[in-house]
């Protein structure tokens, strides 16, 4: 299998996202755990790592991997980015926060129905009272889990890449 080459893309600018979990795998270092990212080519299974994952790597991790890395990866630096948000809303963000209430019966399946439907006027002219989520959308959720789970961003040039519609529907 071919090896992945961890973290070393990551740009500095993405330190407010990344230092939760990169203080996480330290911390496991420190007490003798692999710090190896998951596919990071150490010959064992892919397992979950606590930082962000190596292009590639989500894909190839499976079912409870996936949920490892959801818990200590993604968790951690979601929840006090929707906090640091709004701290009031989100005082009881958990896995069903973006998974919606299925995921208490191990349902993960996205985009959550339960989510406000979008299209892409309301992504790029969001009225006054979405104004705010939009932005914090656009500048902390999307990018922050792109590159918590080493996947590309959505853009024009990589129009197969992570965005608002991962998790978001689309206004039918
Ligand atoms: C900030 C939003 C967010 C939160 C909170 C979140 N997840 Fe996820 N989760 C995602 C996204 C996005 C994906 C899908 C990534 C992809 O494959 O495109 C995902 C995928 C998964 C998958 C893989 C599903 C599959 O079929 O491959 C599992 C399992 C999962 N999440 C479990 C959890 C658990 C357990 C929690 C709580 C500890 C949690 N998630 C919290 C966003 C979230
Ligand atoms: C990783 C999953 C995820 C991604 C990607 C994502 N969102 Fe969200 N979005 C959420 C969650 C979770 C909420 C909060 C729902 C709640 O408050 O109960 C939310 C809330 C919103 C809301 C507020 C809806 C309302 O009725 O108050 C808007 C607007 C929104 N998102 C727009 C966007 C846009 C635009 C993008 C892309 C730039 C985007 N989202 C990407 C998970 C996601």
């Amino acid at each position: 299998m071919k090896t992945v080459i961890a973290r070393s893309s990551v740009a500095p600018s993405l330190a407010w996202a990344l230092a939760g979990a990169l203080a996480g795998a330290l911390a496991l270092a420190a007490c003798g755990g692999s710090s190896t990212p998951a596919a990071g080519g150490g010959g064992g299974p892919a397992e979950a790592a606590p930082g962000p994952l190596a292009a590639g790597a989500w894909a190839a991790m499976d079912h409870d991997a996936r949920l490892e890395f959801m818990k200590r990866g993604l968790m951690p630096v979601m929840a006090a980015e929707f906090k640091a948000f709004d701290g009031e809303r989100y005082a009881d963000f958990d896995c069903s926060t973006c998974h919606g209430p299925g995921a208490a019966e191990g349902n993960f399946e996205l985009p959550n129905a339960e989510l406000a439907a979008l299209s892409v006027d309301m992504i790029m002219n969001p009225d006054d009272d979405h104004k705010a989520i939009t932005e914090f959308m656009g500048a902390k959720v999307k990018p922050g889990v792109a590159r918590l789970l080493g996947l590309a961003e959505y853009s024009p040039a990589t129009p197969d890449g992570f965005g608002c519609f991962a998790c978001h529907p689309m206004v039918p």
